[in-house]
């Protein structure tokens, strides 16, 4: 079964193909075609897997195909890839948002809060949050999310937390190094054991194609007294690594460290925050390009009130840059890719076009995934509801995106292929 959509007043495919068609420096960038159409078949060739890409072009060379959809004269993009989310949480800090929009600063001690509240939660309250988090991304354009655990803290919570979003998504972060809970406040050496010994040792105990987590993360922070030191995240990478995980950190995100530095030297796929960076960290990630992507989550900065990073700085010294929502209870409970994109834009030096470039291929790229609009690559796809991208940030606030459901529903963030 194939499926012809026209009506596509901007196609938006990440091509270069189409891109170096264009003389405008946004249009090359997101290998815009207008008047556009796009064909979309069934799964891949063992009958699996989400539907693939046909055909692209202009409409007025389009083949015929078993069904059409007229999309109206607006825009097709490719879905939001959401790399960096900590979707699975129980419990309530809407107070300590509000605390912090009067002046309090964050330190990450309000995670043990939500450490607490997921402990006490059952599987299936669990289960039910985390699939409701995914659905309201979908709704706001997001067809491919990454979801990390941290909130379990122990090795049967962790394990549990990585289970849970398992059921939603291949793209999983072990993030036991998320902080110190209160238990091991006064032993931080014995918890930085477990999370590096038993814990892994319970996510691979059946090898690592069975693991139930595809990256392990750490929360590099020396500004925070609850997550990690320089020392302390090497050896949880370094574990990690050893085990066959894919890298992710959290770093600098409250004031310099050695978080991104760390990253590149190990070859992480992605260092996430880089909201205080000194001309090292930028020479470190531009000598990383192709590797170590840095991404940028601007929710962060809104809810806590903090400086935005400079994304200018980073693009002009040619660092691999992505946009995420970093979805979490804590310090950006916003799961829109659209607001991101927003105050990208507004706040941080990006073009509209390098924004959603960001959003899609870059932190596509941070999870192995090609996301490009193209002949054989997965058909995640999202429509705007106006005539171009640029009202993603032209018209912020307002609910315009949400994915295209395939010809074949499949359920959730499903699966992509590199
Ligand atoms: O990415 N910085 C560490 N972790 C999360 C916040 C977690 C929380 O406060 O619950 C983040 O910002
Ligand atoms: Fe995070």
């Amino acid at each position: 079964m194939s499926l012809l959509l026209t009506g596509i007043a901007e196609l938006v495919t990440n091509d270069p193909v189409w891109g170096e068609l264009h003389t405008d420096p946004g249009d090359r960038l997101l290998g815009v075609i207008r008047d556009a159409a796009l064909v979309v078949g069934g799964p891949g060739p063992d009958g699996t897997g989400p539907p693939l890409i046909e055909w692209v072009g202009p409409a007025s060379e389009a083949p015929d195909a078993d069904q059409r959809r007229h999309l109206g004269g607006r825009a097709l993009i490719p879905g939001f890839v959401d790399s960096h989310t900590h979707l699975v949480f129980a419990g309530d800090r809407s107070a300590e948002f509000a605390a912090r929009m009067t002046g309090r600063p964050y330190d990450g001690g309000g995670i043990a809060v939500s450490v607490a509240a997921t402990r006490a939660a059952t599987d299936d309250e669990l289960r039910t949050l985390v699939a409701a988090r995914v659905a309201e991304a979908r709704a706001q354009g997001t067809t491919t999310v990454e979801i990390k655990s941290g909130y379990g803290l122990t090795v049967e919570d962790e394990l549990r937390s990585l289970r849970i979003a398992r059921e939603l998504t291949p793209h999983t972060t072990f993030l036991g190094a998320h902080v110190v809970p209160p238990e091991y406040a006064d032993r931080r050496g014995d918890y930085v054991d477990l999370v590096t010994g038993p814990m892994l040792d319970a996510l691979l105990a059946d090898g690592r194609d069975a693991s139930p987590a595809a990256y392990i993360d750490v929360f590099c922070e020396p500004h925070s007294p609850h997550a990690f030191d320089g020392d302390e995240a090497r050896a949880v990478l370094e574990a990690g690594r050893a085990r066959g995980l894919g890298l992710r950190v959290h770093g600098n995100q409250l004031g310099l460290g050695p978080g991104v530095q760390l990253a590149c030297e190990l070859r992480a796929a992605s260092v996430d925050h880089c909201t205080y960076l000194s001309d090292a960290d930028v020479d470190a990630l531009a000598a990383a390009r192709g590797t170590t992507v840095a991404t940028l989550l601007p929710g962060v900065e809104f809810s806590t009130r903090s400086p935005y990073p400079d994304a200018r700085r980073l693009i002009d010294a040619g660092v691999d840059v992505a946009l995420a929502s970093d979805c979490n209870p804590g310090t950006c409970y916003s799961s829109s890719m659209p607001f991101a994109i927003a105050l990208a834009v507004r706040e941080m030096g990006m073009t509209p076009a390098e924004a959603l470039h960001a959003a899609t291929a870059g932190s596509g790229r941070s999870l192995g995934l090609d996301r490009r609009l193209a002949v054989g690559e997965p058909a995640e796809l999202a429509v705007v509801d106006g005539p171009s991208h640029l009202h993603l940030s032209y018209r912020a606030g307002v609910p315009l995106v949400r994915a295209l459901e395939p010809p074949v529903r499949r359920p959730g963030c499903g699966p992509s292929r590199r």
